[in-house]
């Protein structure tokens, strides 16, 4: 299935959720306010922007926000809040499309940079974000650790979530680090369940860091959140900060 697929209108039409699940204010008041610290008072540019979670708020802020998006519908949901003037986006992939900057601050939060399904594709993006970037400028990635540590031998699939009217589970494909993550949503009285499927390529933290090198990135930092809690061997996800040197 292909990232135009996935993110169709029906997706971009229940994308926003105000208030709650990745809008909670306790999700995005602390992405906001790091990305705004990281920016420093100049632009940033968000890779795979979609309706504007993340870039709506920021650009509340003072913040100067362009973005990069595939999916038309993401983009026109997106719309109903900020014009274009306000966040011009090009549609394009962000592994290759090119926004006039340059930029000091690259962001690609929400495990995103897993939507590309090779490693090459993954590297480019890393490129791409370096590309945009003026000199000392960081490109910040929000990502999960891989979950194989819940997968024993000859299991393929992994529950990462069961409440009322909802059950997701991840398949894996460990030969070609790829992952399918399936979301079950059904309710009421009837017996029919809509699934929702998005494939992924999984990443090691390291290896994370090789692309970054690949593109003329160091390493500046990694936390386990955004509010800057340490980055363990028990965390799930991470936010790392890649600089470009001065
Ligand atoms: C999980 S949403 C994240 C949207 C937004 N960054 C946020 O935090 O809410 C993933 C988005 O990535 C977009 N996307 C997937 N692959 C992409 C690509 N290669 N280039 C640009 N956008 C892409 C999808 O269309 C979708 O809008």
């Amino acid at each position: 299935m292909r990232q135009d697929e996935i993110w169709d209108t029906e997706t971009a039409q229940e994308y926003d959720t105000p208030g709650t699940g990745m809008f909670a204010p306790e999700v995005l008041g602390p992405t906001v306010d790091r990305l705004a610290g990281l920016a420093g008072g100049g632009r940033a540019l968000e890779f795979a922007i979609g309706t504007g979670r993340v870039a709506v708020p920021l650009a509340e802020r003072g913040v100067a926000v362009s973005g990069i998006e595939l999916s038309r519908p993401m983009i026109e949901r997106l719309r109903t809040k900020a014009d274009a003037a306000a966040i011009p986006v090009v549609e394009g992939d962000m592994a290759t499309a090119t926004v006039p900057g340059p930029f000091q601050l690259v962001y690609l939060v929400y495990n995103t940079i897993s939507n590309l399904l090779t490693q090459d594709e993954q590297v480019e993006c890393f490129r791409n974000a370096a590309r945009h970037l003026s000199p000392g400028g960081r490109f910040v990635v929000e990502l999960g650790v891989p979950d194989l540590r819940r997968l024993p031998p000859g299991q393929e699939a992994v529950v990462f979530g069961s409440e009322d009217g909802y059950i997701g589970l991840d398949t894996y494909d460990v030969l070609r680090q790829r992952m399918v993550s399936h979301h079950f949503r059904f309710g009421g009285t009837g017996t029919r369940a809509r699934v929702g499927r998005s494939p992924h390529r999984y990443i090691w933290p390291a290896e994370l860091d090789l692309m970054g090198r690949l593109a003329g990135f160091e390493l500046e930092s990694r936390h386990a959140d955004w509010e800057g809690a340490p980055f363990t061997a028990e965390s799930g996800s991470h936010v790392s900060v890649y600089r470009l040197p001065r």
